[in-house]
C-alpha cells in the first residue's frame, strides 16, 4: 500500500516555487488543450494546478478530484476569491471511487500523485479518461534534488511507466528532468480507442 499524502503538509503544496520548477503552461501545452475540454486534475490537493487549468479551458470544465476533503476545502476557499474560476468543480473520491461517469475527461493531469496511489487507483484513472484522451503525469524523479520527497519515496522511471502501461495507457512521450520540469519526469500517455 502506497503512503498517503499527509494533509498536515498542505501548506507545502502552496509554495509558489513549485510553479517555477514545474510550469503549468508547459503541462497545458502537453495536454494539447484548445480551451473547451473537460479536464480532470486527479489528486488535485489544494488546486495548485487546477487554477491554471481553469484559465486554460475558459469554455470547458475542470474537475478537481481528491480523496482528502480537507485539501479540497483549501481549494474551495481560493475559488471563492477567484470568480473567473467558476468552471472548477470539486469532487471527493470515496473509498477509491470517483463519482464521475466513465470517460468524462478529455484530458487528465496528475502532479505528484502516482507514488501515492493504491493498487486499485490506476484503473479508476483509466475509467475516467475518454478513449483518445490524453493523460499527463508528472512525478519527482529519482535524482539528486533540493526539493520533494526522498528518493526511496518516489518511483523509478520503469516503475512509473509500468503503472501507466499496466492500467492500459499507451505511452506517447517521456520527458526527463530538466526539460519540462526541473526535477520531474513527465509522461504523456493516451487512452487507446477501442
Ligand atoms: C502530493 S499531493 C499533490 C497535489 C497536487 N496535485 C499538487 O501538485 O499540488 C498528492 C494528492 O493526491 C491525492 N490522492 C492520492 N491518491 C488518491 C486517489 N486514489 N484518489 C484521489 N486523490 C488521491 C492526495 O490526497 C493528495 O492530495
Amino acid at each position: 500500500m502506497a503512503e498517503k499524502f499527509d494533509p498536515a503538509r498542505a501548506e507545502a503544496l502552496e509554495n509558489p516555487d513549485r510553479l517555477v520548477e514545474l510550469p503549468p503552461a508547459k503541462l497545458v501545452e502537453l495536454l494539447r488543450i484548445s480551451g473547451a475540454e473537460t479536464v480532470v486534475d486527479f489528486g488535485a490537493g489544494t488546486g495548485m494546478y487546477s487554477l491554471p487549468l481553469s484559465d486554460a479551458v475558459p469554455l470547458g470544465t475542470v474537475f478537481a478530484v481528491d480523496e482528502q476533503p480537507v485539501l479540497l476545502d483549501r481549494l474551495r476557499a481560493k475559488l471563492e476569491a477567484r470568480p473567473t474560476s467558476g468552471n472548477v468543480h470539486l469532487v471527493t473520491a470515496d473509498r477509491g471511487r470517483v463519482p464521475l461517469q466513465d470517460g468524462v475527461a478529455d484530458r487528465m493531469l496528475m502532479v505528484n500523485v502516482v507514488h501515492h496511489l493504491d493498487e486499485e487507483a490506476p484503473a479508476e484513472v483509466f475509467r475516467l479518461l475518454a478513449p483518445g484522451g490524453i493523460l499527463v503525469v508528472a512525478e519527482y524523479a529519482q535524482m539528486d534534488r533540493p526539493v520533494g520527497p526522498p528518493n526511496d519515496h518516489v518511483l523509478a522511471l520503469d516503475e512509473l511507466r509500468a503503472v501507466l502501461t499496466g492500467a492500459g495507457f499507451t505511452e506517447l512521450a517521456v520527458y526527463a528532468p530538466g526539460t519540462v520540469g526541473l526535477y520531474h519526469t513527465v509522461i504523456v500517455s493516451e487512452k487507446p480507442r477501442p
